[in-house]
C-alpha cells in the first residue's frame, strides 16, 4: 500500500501544480483548489495542505480551517466505498442502531474509520430523506432500504465482489 502511494506521489504533485497554475491567481479559489486536490489525492493530508498554503500564499491555518469546516473534505484516507448509516429518527426507531452494529462487526470498523484495504469507510449520517425505506444505508450513491441486520453481510459482499472483477463498460 505504502509503495503504491510512493509511486504516484510525484505524479500527483505534478497534477496539483497544474491545478495551482490554473487557479492560484484568481480570487476565492481556495475551495476549488482543495476540491481538485482531493480528487487527485483522494484526501487532503497535512503535506498537501501545506503545499497548497505555500504556493498560494494563504496561511496554513486558513487552509486547514476550510478543510476542517466542510464535511466533503477529508484529511484521512477514505475507502473506495463510503457506507453511510442513517441514524435519523425514522431509521432509528426502525432499528438503525442494530444495522450499524452489524456493519461494524462485519467490517471490523468504528464510525469514521476505514478498512486497511481502503475498500470501506463507515459513517453515520442524518436523515437522507428516504424515511419511507427506513432503516436505510447508503453505499456511495446506492441506497439500500428496509434493512435488517441479517441483510448486511450479503449487501457488503456484493461490493467486495465487484471490486475483484474487471470493469466492463
Ligand atoms: S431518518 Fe433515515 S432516511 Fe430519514
Amino acid at each position: 500500500m505504502g509503495m503504491r502511494i510512493e509511486k504516484n506521489h510525484d505524479e500527483n504533485f505534478q497534477k496539483l501544480d497544474e491545478v495551482l497554475a490554473q487557479y492560484k491567481d484568481q480570487q476565492g479559489m481556495l475551495i476549488r483548489i482543495l476540491q481538485k486536490a482531493q480528487e487527485i489525492f483522494g484526501h487532503l493530508p497535512d503535506e498537501v495542505q501545506s503545499y497548497i498554503a505555500e504556493k498560494t500564499d494563504i496561511p496554513i491555518s486558513t487552509v486547514n480551517g476550510v478543510v476542517s469546516f466542510y464535511s466533503f473534505f477529508s484529511q484521512e484516507p477514505q475507502g473506495k466505498y463510503t457506507v453511510g448509516v442513517c441514524l435519523g429518527t425514522a431509521c432509528y426507531v426502525k432499528g438503525a442502531q442494530e444495522v450499524l452494529e452489524e456493519i461494524k462487526e462485519e467490517l471490523g470498523l468504528d464510525v469514521g474509520e476505514t478498512t486497511l484495504d481502503h475498500m470501506f469507510t463507515l459513517k453515520a449520517t442524518r436523515c437522507i430523506g428516504a424515511c419511507g425505506l427506513a432503516p436505510v444505508i447508503t453505499i456511495n450513491d446506492d441506497v439500500h432500504g428496509r434493512l435488517s441486520p441479517s441483510d448486511i453481510p450479503s449487501i457488503l459482499h456484493q461490493y467486495m465482489k465487484n471490486q475483484k472483477e474487471p470493469v466492463v463498460k
